[in-house]
C-alpha cells in the first residue's frame, strides 16, 4: 500500500518537471473525479456539493468541494507550493564557446545546492507563449530526453576542488548544448516538443530538470529519491487527499497549491498573493454569504501548511535539535519556531496532533539548532492575506534543494491519511480558544 502510493508519487513527479506540469498535471486528475475547471476572468455560478477548481499563471491551482449545505460553516484548507530550486533559461540562451561548443546562458531559480546538479543529464521543461491568430497562448514544453549537462572542471585544473568549493553562477553552471551545429535549435527542439512551430514562440519560461528518474532504495527499500520532492510529494498527498476523503457536510475542502515558494512567495501567482483569498471572497460571494457569514467562516477555518521538513542527517545529526529529532518513515513533522517562521502555535499544535492521533497517522516535531536560522514557507506568508488558525507541517527528507533529494516509503502514505482524515473532518473552533475535533461526519455540534 505504502509502496503503491509511492510509486504513484514517483509517476508523478516523472511527469512534472515543471510547476506549469504539475498544475496541469493535478486538474487532468482533478476532472477525471468531477471537478469543473473555473476561470478567474468569468462569472462562477457555484453549487452546494459541487466540486470546482482554479488555476492562476498556469502554474498555482486552488480545488475545492463544497459541503451540500447552501453555505459552508468554514474552510479546511491544505496549502503546498508547486516550483523547486533549478536554473531558468534567459532569453537568446544559446552562447557559442571557441566556435566548437553552444552552452546556455541560464539563473538561477531559488537557493539551491549547486554541487549535484554536476555531471548528470539535464533536460528542459516548462511553457511557451505563441501566437495564433491574433492570441497568444501557453504551452507546456518538455524536450523530455537527454538534452544539457553541465561538466565539472576536472581535478587537475582545480586542485582545490574537494575543499570547500564555491560557485559562480554566470561562470560555472551553464549547460553545455552542443557542438557548434547546435547553435539555433534550442527553440526548434523547445517548440516541436510543443507540437508548434518555432516562428510562432514569442516568449518563453524553460526551467532545467533532473533527468535521472526517481527510484526507490535501501536494504528494505525504505527510502525513496527524486527530484522535486520539496514540495511536490506535499502537493501530491494534499490532492491524494482530497480525492480520497469523503464529503464533508458542514466545511468546504480546499486543496491549495501556490508557485514561486523559492523565490518568497510575492507573485501574483505565490502564497503572499491574494489568489487564496480572491478565491475564497468568491466562494462566499457567490454562495450569497453575507459579509459577517464570510467572515465568521473565516475565523473558524483551519490550514494546513504542508511544506518538506529536514529529516535528522545520518552523517551530520549535530545539526539537529537535541531532542526534537525527526527521522524518514517516522511519520509527518510538525514545525515550530518561536519567531514564527512556522505559524505553529500551541493551539494549531493540538488540533493537528489530535486529528492524526485519530486518523492513526504517526507525527514527530522539527525545530531548527537554536543558533541556526532555518528557512521559513507558505504559512506565515499566507496569513499576511488571510489571517486562518494555521499549522506548518511537512515530510522528513534529506538532501533538501538538491535535484536529487530523499525521503522515506512510508510517509507519502501516511500524509495522503492525514489529508483525507483533515479535508473530512469536523473542526470547529469557538470562541477563541475552544477547538472540537472530530473525525465523525456531521456529529458535531455548531
Ligand atoms: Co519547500
Amino acid at each position: 500500500m505504502n509502496r503503491e502510493i509511492t510509486q504513484q508519487l514517483l509517476d508523478f513527479l516523472q511527469k512534472s518537471p515543471s510547476p506549469y506540469h504539475a498544475v496541469a498535471n493535478m486538474a487532468k486528475e482533478l476532472e477525471d473525479h468531477g471537478y469543473r475547471c473555473l476561470y478567474e476572468e468569468e462569472g462562477w455560478e457555484l453549487l452546494p456539493g459541487g466540486r470546482y477548481y482554479v488555476t492562476r499563471g498556469g502554474s498555482a491551482l486552488i480545488a475545492f468541494a463544497l459541503p451540500g449545505r447552501p453555505k459552508p460553516e468554514s474552510f479546511q484548507i491544505m496549502a503546498s507550493h508547486s516550483d523547486s530550486p533549478t536554473f531558468k533559461l534567459k532569453e537568446a540562451p544559446e552562447l557559442l564557446v571557441d566556435d566548437r561548443f553552444v552552452k546556455l546562458n541560464v539563473e538561477k531559480y531559488g537557493g539551491m545546492l549547486m554541487a549535484p546538479w554536476f555531471d548528470r543529464p539535464l533536460s528542459i521543461a516548462g511553457r511557451l507563449l505563441i501566437r495564433q491568430g491574433e492570441e497568444i497562448q501557453g504551452r507546456l514544453a518538455d524536450a523530455g530526453r537527454d538534452l544539457v549537462m553541465i561538466p565539472n572542471l576536472a581535478i587537475h585544473m582545480n586542485r582545490n576542488a574537494n575543499d570547500g568549493q564555491s560557485y559562480n553562477p554566470q561562470v560555472d553552471l551553464l549547460p553545455l548544448f552542443g557542438g557548434r551545429e547546435a547553435k539555433g535549435k534550442l527553440m526548434t527542439i523547445m517548440a516541436e516538443s510543443a507540437g508548434v512551430s518555432p516562428e510562432d514562440v514569442v516568449a518563453s519560461d524553460l526551467f532545467l530538470y533532473n533527468r535521472m528518474p526517481g527510484t526507490i532504495w535501501g536494504a528494505n527499500e525504505e527510502f525513496v529519491s527524486c527530484g522535486r520532492l520539496d514540495d511536490l510529494q506535499c502537493a501530491f498527498a494534499s490532492l491524494k487527499g482530497l480525492l480520497a476523503a469523503e464529503a464533508n457536510p458542514r466545511r468546504a475542502m480546499v486543496h491549495c497549491v501556490f508557485d514561486n515558494e523559492e523565490v518568497g512567495s510575492l507573485t501574483r501567482q505565490g502564497a503572499a498573493s491574494t489568489f487564496l483569498k480572491d478565491v475564497l471572497t468568491r466562494i462566499a460571494e457567490d454562495l450569497s454569504m453575507s459579509r459577517e457569514e464570510n467572515l465568521r467562516a473565516l475565523a473558524g477555518s483551519f490550514m494546513v501548511s504542508a511544506d518538506n521538513a529536514h529529516s535528522v542527517h545520518p552523517n551530520h545529526g549535530e545539526k539537529a535539535d537535541q531532542v526534537n529529532r525527526p527521522y524518514l518513515n517516522e511519520g509527518i513533522v510538525v514545525k515550530f519556531s518561536a519567531n514564527q517562521r512556522y505559524t505553529t502555535d500551541g493551539a494549531s499544535a493540538a488540533v493537528f496532533r489530535e486529528l492524526c492521533r485519530q486518523a492513526e497517522v504517526p507525527c514527530q516535531t522539527f525545530f531548527n539548532r537554536s543558533d541556526m536560522v532555518g528557512g521559513s514557507t507558505l504559512g506565515n506568508l499566507s496569513n499576511g492575506q488571510v489571517a486562518l488558525h494555521t499549522v506548518d507541517i511537512g515530510l522528513p527528507q534529506l538532501a533538501m534543494h538538491s535535484p536529487y533529494e530523499t525521503a522515506g516509503v512510508e510517509d507519502t502514505a501516511s500524509l495522503v491519511k492525514a489529508a483525507a482524515a483533515f479535508y473530512g473532518a469536523d473542526i470547529a473552533i469557538r470562541r477563541d480558544g475552544c477547538y472540537r475535533v472530530s473525525l465523525e461526519k456531521g456529529s458535531g455540534r455548531p
